[in-house]
């Protein structure tokens, strides 16, 4: 059955308050790689979490000003590369840093195209390839729900998180 959607009245809330909170939340840094040739692109998220494991189904929330969201809508389909700390610089350059665009973010790095098309980062943790079931547009961001088409584990037991306003290492094992 589906809920209409219900406007929740909202309370008088500095931004600046909100951001500040979130800075507490830390999260696991991923890349999302979306795109062929050329014409790829990606973004650094720590949104990427798993939305079930059965189905196997993932969830990504991108700013629709990202210049990710246009190819992800056009070509239907993205990895989730999981990061671990010695990937740190290509989290800065999928996040933008030095003014690095589309298929230069991925220079530096050894990438291999997944069963939907999009590329994924050889020595990833792990590599998640989707193929885009929803899309929910919901203020700034598209909330983007992926059907798992196939997965690699590169291993590794150190991951990077983000919390704070910097990058951490974070010892699984
Ligand atoms: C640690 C980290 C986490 C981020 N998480 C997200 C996210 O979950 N969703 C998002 O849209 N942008 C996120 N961003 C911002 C994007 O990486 C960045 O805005 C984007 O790559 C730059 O947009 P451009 O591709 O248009 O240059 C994050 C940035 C960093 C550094």
């Amino acid at each position: 059955m589906t809920m209409a959607l219900r406007q929740i009245p909202t309370p008088p809330l500095e931004v600046g308050t909100f951001r500040e909170a979130m800075r507490h939340l830390a999260g696991g840094v991923s890349v999302i790689t979306a795109g062929v040739d050329e014409r790829r692109t990606g973004l650094t998220v720590t949104s990427a979490i798993s939305l079930s494991v059965e189905p196997p189904t993932m969830l990504i929330c991108v700013n629709r000003n990202a210049s990710a969201w246009p190819i992800i809508q056009r070509e239907r389909h993205y990895c989730v590369n999981i990061l671990g700390p010695r990937h740190q610089p290509i989290a800065d350059r999928f996040a933008g840093l030095g003014g690095v665009k589309g298929a230069e973010r991925y220079q530096g790095a050894r990438w291999r195209q997944f069963a939907t098309g999009a590329f994924g980062l050889e020595d990833a943790l792990a590599v998640i390839d989707c193929a885009v079931e929803e899309i929910i547009e919901r203020h700034s961001h598209g909330v983007i729900i992926g059907a798992v088409q196939a997965v690699h584990i590169g291993g590794g037991a150190e991951a990077l998180v983000y919390g704070h306003g910097r990058y951490r290492p974070l010892n699984l094992a």
